[in-house]
């Protein structure tokens, strides 16, 4: 299934819960939560927590780029010799701002620069982005963290970033893919 080249908004919504009913239930990557869980589990600490609404569906959206395979084959051949971040927001900006888009480009640098200015932040850490910290190029070094911090949208990447590491309570409920088409719906786009 392609996303649609010549979409109205409603397509693109309809597109990525589809997207969310036939990959999220994927395991996230060493956690006891699936794919969708985890996503949808960001996007509600978002919203608790008086993110705007391009921060809760960056929160939402931030890992789409896992769903690489079923994404059109353009960005699926750059998912696979780049990162999920990059092929998932690379998608992103095809229908969303940039509010929506940096948070999802940068949420690894995000927890690689977390890790490099906030000792507490890394010690929070589960097992398994402590090691894809590793394979990520570990924190950031001071100059990296000097470039990271001219970023028009730092603050809203740092903060998807904590809504990320919060999503992956396998016990907590969570609303559904609809309760955020409106949301979405109102941020795409115009062309
Ligand atoms: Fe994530």
């Amino acid at each position: 299934m392609n996303a649609p080249d010549h979409y109205n908004i409603r397509d693109i919504v309809s597109y990525l819960a589809e997207l969310f009913a036939s990959q999220g239930d994927q395991e996230y990557l060493g956690e006891q939560v699936t794919m969708a869980t985890h996503m949808l589990q960001a996007a509600m600490f978002a919203e608790q927590q008086d993110g705007s609404d391009a921060e809760i569906a960056a929160a939402l959206l931030h890992d789409v780029g896992h769903f690489v395979n079923d994404i059109d084959a353009g960005v699926a051949e750059h998912g696979q010799d780049a990162y999920h971040e990059v092929a998932g927001a690379e998608f992103l900006a095809r229908f969303f701002p940039a509010e929506v888009v940096e948070p999802v480009r940068q949420h690894v640098a995000s927890k690689r620069y977390l890790c490099a200015v906030d000792p507490a932040y890394f010690d929070k850490l589960s097992p398994a982005p402590v090691h894809t910290l590793n394979l990520q190029g570990g924190p950031m070094t001071d100059d990296e963290v000097t470039v990271f911090e001219r970023n028009p949208h730092l603050d809203a990447c740092i903060r998807v970033r904590k809504w990320d590491e919060a999503g992956k309570d396998p016990a907590l409920p969570h609303p559904d893919f609809e309760h955020y088409r409106s949301l979405l719906e109102s941020l795409i786009l115009r062309r």
